[in-house]
């Protein structure tokens, strides 16, 4: 089976429906399928929107984002949703068990399935000390888990969907830097095509492109190799 997952940005240009102003402009890139893409860039970047854009939460208003070389409008929007997996920034786990939580994008998953997905995040061990393990109740009344537990349940939940691309908005920002390097490891096990928001340079190292943003634009993108040659902003942000 030839690999899946390819995305590609051609000259994409973005506004919010009830907004004049561009949010995204003149974005160009493309990640083949497998590859491992880190996003950096200030607070307001439109880091967040362009990840929106491929399972078209929103859609460019300007160019086009493609899927394994088709324009993502012209596909129907559960063929495409179905092979994304998408961890927001802002995580939402509910009431429930942690088995629930997990299983959350695929009713259906067999608990095997949902452990394989907890181990890839590297958060069944965490769960395998809590009182009920995958049965623990988590949120209101239940354990209190911190945000990097959290931030790795719902990585789980994406992972459960064996999606083909997995979009990942900041969601690591609270593991240290050995937790974060097993995960990523793991996920390039995965074979899945990645696309990681991140602030964090010990991330980006492994990344086989990094796209560098400020104000909507692509500022650069490379290897860490040839950003660390060509980028000011780039080498500024790995010495800081
Ligand atoms: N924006 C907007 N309407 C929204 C969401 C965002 O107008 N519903 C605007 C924001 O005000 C911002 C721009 O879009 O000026 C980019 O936002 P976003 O993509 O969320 O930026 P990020 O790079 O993700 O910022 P952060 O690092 O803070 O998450
Ligand atoms: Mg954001």
């Amino acid at each position: 089976r030839p690999l899946k997952g390819a995305v590609e940005f051609r000259q994409v240009g973005f506004r919010y429906p009830d907004s004049d102003v561009n949010v995204l402009s003149d974005i160009s890139f493309s990640a083949r399928a497998g590859e491992t893409l880190a996003i950096m860039g200030s607070t307001g970047s439109g880091k967040t929107s362009l990840l929106g854009l491929i399972p078209r939460l929103y859609e460019a208003d300007e160019g086009a984002v493609l899927v394994d070389g088709i324009d993502n409008r012209k596909m129907e929007l559960e063929t495409l949703r179905r092979q994304i997996g998408y961890v927001p920034q802002e995580i939402m786990l509910f009431s429930g068990t942690v088995a629930e939580n997990i299983s959350w994008g695929k009713r259906d998953a067999s608990l095997d399935e949902i452990k394989d997905a907890a181990k890839r995040a590297q958060i069944h061990e965490t769960i395998m000390k809590l009182p009920l393990q995958y049965d623990t109740v988590i949120g209101q009344k239940g354990v209190n888990l911190s945000g990097g537990q959290k931030q790795r349940l719902s990585i789980a939940r994406a992972l459960v969907r064996k999606p083909a691309i997995l979009l990942l908005d900041d969601c690591t920002s609270a593991l240290d830097v050995r937790t974060e390097s097993a995960l990523l490891a793991e996920l390039k096990d995965l074979s899945c095509t990645i696309l990681l928001v991140t602030q964090k340079i010990s991330s980006t190292a492994n990344a086989d492109t990094i796209l560098l943003m400020d104000d909507g634009r692509l500022l650069a993108s490379g290897s860490h190799h040839e950003l660390m040659q060509n980028s000011l902003l780039y080498q500024r942000i790995y010495e800081s």
